[in-house]
């Protein structure tokens, strides 16, 4: 099976066209002028990608490759999907954006369905507040946090959780590589095992394996000698759990 053939658009669908790629100087374009990210080099050389359509990518020659994110990570919506796509375009020529002072009736009617579903899922009411990003909504939610906690800094999070490149956010993001030439983090979080099943001691059932880190986690509660916790004032010098339920890459 041609997988070529099998991604060729049909009509009314077509790639954009364009003259064809120099990739010879786009590269050597990129690694002068691009800032270097840790992750666009994972290939080695990298692809350019030139189109789009559903789950794949393609390149210059036309190749589809399967792209697992489809935009991004957090919005894995699929390319060119016409009825996503029109709405963008209709946002454009409506208000494709104004200063965060002023209203407009999408965002209190997106603001409605999101606090209406808080509150039917988790009981709580609430008002929703909106930011450009994931490292933005991690310091906007440490900052809610510091100051509802009267300032306390310190928060858990867990092994392998990804919260963003902020400073803030890096500091609850276990890796240490998105630390490592930034200097000391004093406000680092305290990670905590992730139950994580596949990756259990041998000999425990995932369940077992999940038991024995929540008791492991209750035990630095049981008295002050484990740091976390002072039981004459029943009170944590730890402020907040940060937990990326499903962690896709890890942090
Ligand atoms: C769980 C999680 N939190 C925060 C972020 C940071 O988001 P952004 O890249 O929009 O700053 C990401 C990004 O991948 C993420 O996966």
């Amino acid at each position: 099976m041609n997988i070529k053939e099998n991604h060729l658009f049909s009509e009314g669908q077509a790639m954009t066209k364009r003259e064809p790629l120099d990739e010879a100087q786009l590269l050597a374009d990129e690694a002068k002028y691009c800032s270097y990210g840790d992750t666009v080099h994972y290939v080695n050389p990298p692809n350019i990608f030139t189109d789009c359509r559903g789950s794949y990518v393609y390149n210059d020659q036309g190749t589809p490759f399967l792209d697992l994110q489809m935009w991004y990570s957090a919005v894995n919506f699929g390319y060119k999907n016409p009825r996503l796509d029109q709405a963008l375009i209709n946002q454009i020529h409506t208000l494709p954006q104004i200063a965060s002072q002023y209203l407009h009736p999408t965002k209190i009617e997106l603001s409605k369905v999101i606090a209406e579903d808080m509150l039917k899922k988790i009981g709580e009411k609430g008002r929703i507040h909106y930011n450009v990003g994931g490292s933005q909504a991690i310091e906007d939610s440490l900052k809610l946090v510091r100051n509802f906690c009267h300032g306390k800094s310190r928060m858990f999070a867990f092994e392998g959780g990804y919260h963003g490149r902020t400073l803030g956010a890096s500091s609850i993001t276990s890796s240490y590589r998105y630390r490592r030439r930034y200097g000391h983090f004093g406000e680092r979080a305290q990670f905590i095992p992730f139950p994580y099943p596949f990756r259990r001691p041998k000999g425990m059932t995932a369940e077992e394996y999940a038991v024995k880190l929540v008791a492991e986690f209750k035990r630095l509660f049981e008295n002050e000698y484990h740091g976390v916790w002072d039981p004459k004032v029943r009170e944590s010098e730890f402020a907040a759990f940060y937990i990326e339920t499903i962690q896709g890459t890890g942090g």
